[in-house]
C-alpha cells in the first residue's frame, strides 16, 4: 500500500485509548511492542518505540478525555501518531520541561506524574512533533528509524 508520500506502508494499526482506564492502560504500547517483536525488528529500536508509545498512551489515559494511537510501519520507519480529543496543553514548552507535571496527588500516589514522559518520548524519537490546541486536543507524532544496518 503506497501512502501520500509514496513510501510503502507495510502495516498500519490503530489502538483506542480510554481516559482514566488504569486497568487497560499500557495495552496499546504492549500490543505494539509484541507486533514489532513479531516483525523481527532490532530490540533497541523496539525498546525506543515501546517507551515512546507507553508514555504517549499514559498521557492520553491520565491527562486527556481519550484518544487513539495509530502506528504505521514502513521499511524504514515506525510512525506513531497519538491523538486525543482534549483538553489540550496550554503551554507546550513548559509541558516539555523535565519534571513538569500537572498530575493530581491521586495520580502521583499511583506512581505517575514524574513529569518525564514527554522528555523521554523526545529522547526516544528520531523525529518528534507535538501540536496542541486548548479545547480541541493534542497530537503527538513520533518517528523512529529502523533501517537495516542501524
Ligand atoms: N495528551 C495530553 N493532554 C493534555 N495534557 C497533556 C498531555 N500530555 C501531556 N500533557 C501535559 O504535559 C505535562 C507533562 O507531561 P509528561 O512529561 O508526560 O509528565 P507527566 O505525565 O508525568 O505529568 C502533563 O503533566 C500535562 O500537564
Ligand atoms: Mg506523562
Amino acid at each position: 500500500m503506497a501512502d501520500i508520500r509514496g513510501v510503502e506502508t507495510l502495516m498500519s494499526v490503530t489502538y483506542d485509548i480510554a481516559a482514566r482506564d488504569f486497568v487497560r492502560a499500557g495495552e496499546a504500547a504492549n500490543k505494539l511492542k509484541r507486533l514489532l517483536q513479531q516483525l523481527g525488528l532490532d530490540p533497541a529500536v523496539i525498546r525506543r518505540a515501546a517507551i515512546a508509545a507507553y508514555e504517549a498512551e499514559m498521557n492520553v489515559v491520565i491527562h486527556s478525555y481519550g484518544g487513539q494511537m495509530k502506528v504505521d510501519i514502513t521499511p524504514e520507519t515506525i510512525e506513531i501518531l497519538c491523538q486525543d480529543s482534549g483538553p489540550g496543553i496550554p503551554d507546550i514548552e513548559q509541558a516539555l520541561q523535565e519534571g513538569y507535571s500537572t498530575a493530581s496527588e491521586e495520580i502521583r500516589e499511583m506512581g505517575f506524574g514524574a513529569g518525564m514522559g514527554l522528555p523521554n518520548i523526545q529522547r526516544s524519537a528520531d523525529q518528534f512533533q507535538i501540536e496542541s490546541t486548548v479545547g480541541q486536543g493534542t497530537t503527538l507524532h513520533v518517528t523512529i528509524l529502523h533501517e537495516a544496518g542501524e
